[in-house]
């Protein structure tokens, strides 16, 4: 019985009433209740649909009780004494009705409830007659057949759930997957826009990197010149020279973003190249007092790191760091220890500041290109951080909450067998 072909006046409907309207030109033909019984019968029948769509968790039980009350009142104005009624099939209405909406458990319970309201009509019969053998057996076999066709349209009813259920879960995923593909689709075309543009972007940088160096001579040769003899020439030589410096840094470090990398790795100590971006940013470093606390775990072994790369990424991340605390200034806690991620064994660097944090809308987007919220950013320190940390088979990742500053997870995967690091040192 599908859910759809109950919610309104089908032609199953029709052929009930029908089947209905048979019973009620049967002997007892002038019997008024048992014609308003089967009328009552007919109007459950219609309205199941709409009562289980409106009330879905009580709905199926109050239609069973229903069936089952109309059917042991029809039972009473149908017999001469009502266990004997002709009529009593009737009952395989509520008993089937339970089969179809519920568990074998329940049905179960719902035919033994059936059961014992017929034979509740056995003790007004005793009170006239007398409890034949034939009589026991003929109840038994009834009753028996109460709880067969039960069982069995209940299995049937349980199977097509399972397979209902199952395709509509095949549906769902059928549908999940076309979304998947769809966005993969999209993702693809997209990604194909960008390469290309990637490309062409990067030779238009390259073809604009040797004039810049050209302007930038000529104006410095500028600049020296007429230092004395024309001031304000000399000034605007000047900012000619600095702002093509400014956009020499600029195209630099787009091919240095753009360019695939060439790692040449070597077991290295991570610590070392840590310590060796921390002192060259600390030297370049005009704003408020950094105080870099450190947390080196002893014992850690080698890595296969290109040294040149690791160093630069390093810088990228500790710049971004001193440049959040600003002129204000704050602590740097840098932690290195050996660590496991998905089975392989590395290490762990974390680089935590003091600063404002990075807001939550922006997390998702800080390791693409050209995000920057700095007015003299770029936008490419940490894409080309993240570049760097794929091309080593490491991952990194942010940690930040609100009002606690930003905290930067890399992970460097070792080599196998690891070697260890002789002289690492450990201070906090
Ligand atoms: N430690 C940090 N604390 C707060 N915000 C950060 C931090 N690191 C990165 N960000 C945010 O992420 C943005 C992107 O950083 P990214 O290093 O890629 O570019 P940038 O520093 O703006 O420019 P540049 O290319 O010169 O490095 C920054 O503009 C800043 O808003
Ligand atoms: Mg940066």
């Amino acid at each position: 019985m599908a859910e759809e072909s109950r919610k309104g006046v089908d032609w199953l409907d029709v052929a009930w009433l029908l089947f209905l309207a048979g019973l009620a030109i049967l002997p007892p033909v002038r019997e008024v209740h048992k014609q308003l019984t089967l009328l009552a019968i007919g109007v459950v029948q219609i309205f199941e649909g709409r009562l289980i769509a409106r009330l879905p968790k009580s709905g199926r039980t109050y239609t069973v009780l229903l069936k089952l009350l109309l059917g042991t009142l029809l039972l009473a104005h149908t017999g001469g004494p009502a266990i004997n009624s002709s009529y009593y099939p009737i009952y395989y209405l509520p008993v089937v009705t339970a089969a179809v909406y519920f568990g074998p458990r329940t049905t179960l319970l719902w035919t033994l409830l059936t059961s014992a309201l017929y034979c509740s009509y056995l003790y007004p019969a005793l009170q006239e007659y007398e409890l034949t053998t034939v009589g026991v057996t003929e109840l038994a076999i009834r009753i028996l057949f109460f709880f067969l066709a039960a069982l069995v349209v209940n299995r049937f009813a349980v199977e097509n759930r399972r397979q209902t259920s199952l395709y509509q879960r095949l549906a769902e995923q059928l549908a999940d997957t076309n979304r998947q593909l769809r966005q993969a689709q999209a993702e693809a075309r997209r990604s194909e826009r960008l390469a290309a543009l990637g490309q062409l972007s990067a030779g238009l940088a390259h073809e604009i990197r040797n004039p810049l160096g050209v302007i930038k001579g000529s104006a410095e040769m500028l600049h020296q010149k007429l230092d004395a003899s024309n001031p304000l020439a000399s000034e605007l030589a000047g900012y000619i020279s600095s702002e093509v410096n400014r956009l020499s840094v600029l195209v630099s470090r787009f091919l240095d973003f753009a360019r695939p990398l060439r790692t040449e790795t070597r077991p290295q100590s991570v610590t070392d190249l840590l310590d060796r971006a921390l002192k060259s940013v600390a030297e370049q470093w005009q704003g408020g007092t950094v105080t870099v606390e450190y947390a080196y775990q002893e014992d850690l072994p080698l890595l296969p790191l290109d040294e040149d790369l690791c160093e630069q990424a390093f810088i990228n991340l500790v710049q971004n760091a001193y440049e959040a605390m600003g002129s204000q200034g704050g602590t740097l806690r840098v932690d290195v220890a050996a660590a496991n991620m998905n089975g392989r064994r590395g290490v762990e660097v974390r680089l935590k500041d003091s600063g404002p944090g990075i807001p939550a809308d922006l997390r998702e987007q800080i390791f693409n290109p050209f995000v920057t919220t700095k007015s003299t950013g770029v936008g490419l320190g940490l894409s080309i951080v993240s570049k760097i940390v794929d091309e080593h088979k490491g991952s990194i990742r942010l940690e930040s909450a609100p009002q606690q500053g930003a905290c930067f997870v890399l992970f460097f995967p070792a080599e196998e067998p690891a070697a260890t690091q002789e002289g690492a040192r450990a201070s906090a």
